[in-house]
């Protein structure tokens, strides 16, 4: 190999820093590292379009860096493991702790004495005002030394029993704790089944402290926020309220730590259509490492996907100040905004005048082009840079307004930005994504999860849920310092970067644009089975009336207008969205009935606003389902 004098290197070094950003060798594969005690599915099909998501695999590293810990649920998809996981080696350390009857894998926080864990679990037989069905609640556990030391409720009976009782038949969200405030807090989507709310979707932030008891924060704690919550973006601060994002189902993203609800500061507008805004926060199996803090700072940066925003009109249900908007493209871009601090953006907010031809000019794009992009995550590396990631297909087909998108993957991206500013080129990967938590390691390294696996996005999920499963994990790190460190390989022979797939043997770290649009797709996955019939896929969803029907429903009382501009206690929020639930109530039962489609057991759940939360086969009306 060429060697390089110091004095030739030196510059080589800081040019590629600045202009090259990371490299192929920034990025750390430990391929089936961790070799699991239970099976695990690692395809979970998307609400409204079943298209594949990564099943959440929630990863968490204790603050001393001592301890790393997965979460993962089971195949049968009841019950949750979670493994201690070597952070040096990610390999198994015991064997896994399993929370039995846990739903969903939600959300994890590693101690060095144990963990914390988000899930959903059905309450025991016997309980009184339980969901109807076997619906499951959030329930948050702590583990010390492998033994359960307490577990609380954060919904069901004897939770905010005020407002009504809620239970997350998707525990769509996330779980974060602070040292400082000695609180755990978990933001998640939730259904109400008692009180003015019953049948409709919103979302919910609880507070616990580390004795195990829940909070009743007042201006931070919250029954009941953003309307069919479809995203959420998470992360704690030093005092309640911690930093918290939603992606509401009328017409934004919102900055809400000081509401809990759906107003505060308006980071976008967004297409909605059918309860859907694109899948901001990643949709089904999404709403993770969304928001990061920078590392000794008080400031975030939130990545998020959107179609962009355009033509904004009056959003008649929710009043002035409030907006719709069609969306500028077909396929979704990559998108950050910096927060200066847990409540403040740094920059403008997102218009609300209607009548305006731009909705999406404050927006900072990371990416700007025809393909569509998926799956974004951020982490921070240090007080300035981040690590910004996503899923592409380069070139889309998009069936369902609002939704997510089909097509051949073309690559998982990695995006080095610093200070709000793309630094280099992203590295593309083809064998390496994010499936779970993304890490900021005490080293400096972001490291997380995934299944190495074919990643098939071309087509819908099999008929009754993916079979794919798999006993082994992977982990993959990305790592600042190595950028520079490669600069020598890079600069004097690009071939030799570390092993490339011949996938990216022949991209390199190249622009979005100059992706290869043919060479790299699998036409089969081996992992997805690949017998599914497309043409139910285009199917238009039946439901399409149910946004009307909200709109000619609505009564728009004048308090609508200005609905939780009195940000603080859960007492002045409530009657703002318990009377945003009621106007919602009057959406007429046969919009629901218009779409037979649902499970047998989700059938009987309460129905949702705006669409519903269908967790499968709403596009396949004539079928039946399976018993699960
Ligand atoms: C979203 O955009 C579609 C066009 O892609 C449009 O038909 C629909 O009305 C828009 N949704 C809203 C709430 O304006
Ligand atoms: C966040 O920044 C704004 C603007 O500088 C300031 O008014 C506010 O007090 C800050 N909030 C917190 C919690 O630091
Ligand atoms: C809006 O998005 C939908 C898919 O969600 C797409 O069919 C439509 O073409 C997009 N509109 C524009 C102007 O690109």
């Amino acid at each position: 190999m060429l060697r390089l004098s110091f004095t030739a290197l030196l510059p080589c070094i800081l040019t590629s820093v600045f202009a090259q950003g990371l490299t192929e060798s920034s990025l750390e594969k430990h391929v089936d590292s961790l070799a699991l005690d239970f099976s695990f599915g690692p395809v979970k099909e998307a609400y409204w379009t079943g298209y594949p998501h990564h099943r959440r695999t929630p990863f968490a590293v204790s603050p001393d860096g001592s301890a790393a810990y997965l979460a993962y649920l089971d195949a049968s998809e009841t019950d949750v493991h979670v493994q201690q996981v070597d952070p040096k080696t990610f390999a198994a350390v015991g064997s896994a702790v399993t929370v039995a009857g846990g739903k969903e894998a939600a959300g994890l926080v590693a101690h060095s004495d144990g963990f914390a864990l988000l899930t959903n679990e059905a309450l025991p037989s016997g309980t009184s005002n339980v969901p109807a069905d076997g619906t499951p609640v959030p329930v948050l556990y702590r583990y010390t030394d492998g033994q359960q030391s307490w577990k609380t409720y954060l919904g069901g009976p004897g939770v905010h029993e005020d407002f009504g009782l809620v239970a997350s038949p998707d525990l769509n969200g996330d779980l974060v704790f602070s040292e400082e405030a000695g609180l755990y807090g978990a933001y998640f989507v939730v259904t109400a089944y008692t009180g003015s709310a019953a049948g409709h979707f919103g979302d919910s932030i609880q507070y616990v402290a580390k004795d195990g008891s829940l909070q009743d924060i007042t201006g931070a704690s919250s029954s009941w926020g953003c309307s069919h919550n479809t995203g959420i973006a998470f992360e704690a601060a030093d005092a309640a309220p911690f930093a918290s994002i939603c992606a509401e189902d009328q017409g934004a993203i919102w900055l809400n730590t000081q509401t809990q609800t759906m107003n505060g500061v308006k980071i976008s507008n967004e297409n909605t259509t059918n309860g859907g805004s694109g899948e901001p926060m990643g949709g089904m199996s999404g709403s993770y490492s969304g928001l990061a803090r920078l590392t000794g700072t008080d400031s975030y940066v939130f990545a998020w996907v959107s179609r962009g925003a355009k033509d904004l009109t009056v959003n008649d249900w929710l009043g002035d100040g409030f907006t719709h908007s069609i969306n500028r493209t077909n396929g979704r871009n990559v998108a950050i905004a910096q927060l200066t601090n847990k409540s403040t953006l740094d920059g403008e907010e997102a218009t609300s005048q209607v009548g305006a031809a731009d909705g999406d000019s404050q927006v900072n794009w990371i990416t700007e082009g025809t393909a569509d992009n998926s799956n974004a995550h951020v982490a921070a590396f240090n007080s300035e840079s981040v690590l910004v990631t996503w899923e592409e297909i380069a070139e889309p087909q998009c069936d369902f307004v609002a939704m997510g998108c089909r097509g051949a993957f073309t690559g998982a991206y990695y995006q080095l930005v610093t200070n709000g500013k793309k630094v280099g080129e992203p590295v593309r990967a083809m064998d390496t994504f994010v499936a779970g938590d993304m890490v900021t390691m005490s080293d400096g390294r972001i490291c997380w999860p995934y299944v190495a696996m074919d990643w098939d996005l071309s087509q819908a999920v099999p008929y009754g849920g993916s079979k794919a499963t798999t006993t082994k994990m992977s982990f993959a790190c990305m790592n600042l310092g190595g950028s520079a460190s490669q600069v020598q390989q890079t600069s004097s022979n690009p071939t030799t970067s570390a092993a490339p797939s011949p996938e990216e043997a022949t991209g390199g770290a190249p622009s979005t644009t100059a992706v290869p649009r043919t060479a790299d797709a699998p036409e089969t996955s081996s992992a997805v089975d690949p017998t599914n019939v497309e043409a139910t896929t285009s199917a238009t969803p039946p439901t399409s009336t149910l946004l009307t029907s909200v709109r000619t429903e609505s009564e728009a009382p004048s308090t609508a207008t200005t609905p939780v501009e009195s940000a603080g206690s859960p007492e002045v929020d409530e009657p703002t969205t318990s009377s945003a639930a009621r106007t919602v109530t009057s959406v007429p039962d046969s919009t629901e009935t218009a779409a037979p489609v649902e499970t047998p057991t989700s059938q009987t759940r309460p129905h949702p606003p705006c669409g519903g939360r269908r967790r499968r086969g709403a596009r396949r009306s004539s079928a039946p389902e399976p018993p699960r």
